[in-house]
């Protein structure tokens, strides 16, 4: 009998190690300079134009005084080459190319961040086609190398990736983060160079080819922003069912709602809707977002008057016929005596679900399937801790069945 205890004590113990290994773990910083404000807004939605090559909307705003990108919250380590140089990049999943600043850049955006040094990777293998990714307050030029990247623990051979010898303007100038790891879907990338998720499933360094999200939206000091789990997801992060949504265009993580309403007001049916943790902002349709703003009557400059905030409605996503709500806590942001929304518009026919929506929603993308899934956030516990609990109680179940 006690053998058998004793056996059967490290069979679960094998499983819960086999379980630990099958899923990957980067912890999200969480960008302490982060402040929502009117200004960073403007700065944000001029950003993701150039992100999803928009064009300006009627309600023009003052470039000059649009403060940097600290609002591009979320990043985590990764290091690249042999020995390992780590470097914190954004994980995102409206772009599909890694870069990170070259040593071979002299240029202030590249200086104040860590440079990726290839004559000290035994690694390292050339391979020069220019890249050039314009943001709308400059740009980032420079060549592609290969070399391997390690996410997690998990090294990527020949890796693909751009090396920035050029940043001008002051998109990334005191940015939290060194570089970008874009998570779309391959047709995305600049030089068709394969994504870094596709490399490491290919690679057969994850089983399953899906990764998910935990935004943490609340709490500004906490280090721990969340995190992204390579190779699957972790039921110990949401609570209650999963909705599945498939992707209908397999460029951006995009999808199709039910309906959005603003409390019993019908904003849209059937609009199509991306999923990016590159973005904190919700981005509306014009049509879609003038009817919201005329809700809040909101003024020429983005501003209303404040009422109490559980006063004003909650903005409600129908996806695949499950409810998904973002109160106003989370998209109306008080500056002095006056509001302001942290919903913008776009020209495009499809919204883009930034952190405020994610930060809500755990969320699971499902390379594979070429679906989405989304659950809500389980803010009760702390992760590290359901382990534990999930060990214990299992032992505790064995021995009572044992018994
Ligand atoms: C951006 O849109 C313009 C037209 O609005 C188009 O000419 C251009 O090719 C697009 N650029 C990219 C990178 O898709
Ligand atoms: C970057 O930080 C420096 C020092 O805090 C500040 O003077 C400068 O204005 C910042 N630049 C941008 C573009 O935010
Ligand atoms: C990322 O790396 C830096 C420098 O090596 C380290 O200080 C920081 O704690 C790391 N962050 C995480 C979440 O591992
Ligand atoms: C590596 O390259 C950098 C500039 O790109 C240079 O300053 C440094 O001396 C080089 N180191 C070695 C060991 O060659
Ligand atoms: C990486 O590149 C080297 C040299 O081109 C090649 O020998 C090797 O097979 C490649 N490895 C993978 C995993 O693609
Ligand atoms: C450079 O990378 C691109 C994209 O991965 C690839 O198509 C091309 O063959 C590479 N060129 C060389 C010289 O390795
Ligand atoms: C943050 O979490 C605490 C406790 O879970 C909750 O009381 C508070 O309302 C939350 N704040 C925001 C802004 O979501």
């Amino acid at each position: 009998m006690a053998h058998f205890q004793f056996l059967a004590g490290l069979l679960i113990l094998l499983l819960a190690l086999a379980e630990g290994t099958r899923l990957h773990r980067i912890p999200l910083h969480r960008s302490p300079n982060f402040k929502r404000t009117r200004e960073a807004i403007l700065a944000e939605q001029l950003y993701v134009y150039h992100k999803y090559n928009l064009t300006s909307t009627a309600n023009g705003f003052p470039m000059e005084q649009l403060s940097n990108l600290d609002n591009l919250q979320y990043y985590g380590n990764i290091s690249i080459g042999t020995p390992g140089q780590v470097f914190s990049v954004q994980f995102d999943t409206g772009s599909s190319n890694l870069w990170v600043p070259s040593a071979q850049c002299s240029s202030p955006g590249c200086v104040q961040h860590r440079q990726y040094y290839s004559n000290m990777s035994s690694t390292f293998q050339s391979n020069g086609s220019v890249f050039d990714i314009t943001y709308v307050l400059g740009s980032v030029a420079g060549f592609m190398s290969q070399d391997v990247v390690t996410v997690a623990g998990l090294p990527v051979k020949n890796q693909t990736f751009g090396e920035v010898t050029t940043e001008t303007g002051s998109n990334f100038l005191n940015a939290s983060f060194d570089g970008i790891l874009g998570m779309a879907f391959p047709s995305l990338a600049a030089n068709l160079a394969t994504p870094f998720f596709q490399n490491l499933y290919h690679q057969k360094l994850v089983q399953q080819p899906v990764f998910s999200f935990l935004l943490r939206n609340n709490g500004t000091t906490a280090s721990y922003g969340g995190e992204l789990i390579l190779g699957g997801s972790d039921p110990a992060l949401y609570r209650g069912q999963l909705t599945y949504v498939p992707v209908s265009n397999p460029e951006y993580w995009q999808f199709f709602t039910d309906s959005i309403q603003m409390g019993n007001t019908l904003i849209s049916r059937g609009s199509a809707a991306i999923a990016d943790t590159g973005t904190s902002l919700l981005l509306a349709p014009i049509a879609q977002y003038t009817q919201i703003a005329r809700i809040f009557k909101v003024n020429s400059q983005g501003y209303f008057r404040c009422r109490k905030i559980s006063a004003w409605p909650t903005l409600n996503f129908r996806i695949n016929g499950v409810s998904f709500k973002v109160p106003p806590q989370n998209y109306v942001l008080q500056e002095g005596t006056y509001c302001t929304l942290a919903i913008v518009s776009s020209n495009q026919e499809f919204w883009i679900l930034g952190d405020v929506f994610l930060g809500l929603y755990y969320t699971i993308f499902d390379v594979g399937n070429q679906r989405l899934g989304f659950a809500n956030v389980n803010s009760g516990t702390a992760p590290s801790q359901v382990g534990v609990v999930l060990m214990v109680l299992a032992f505790i179940v064995l021995r009572l069945w044992v018994h």
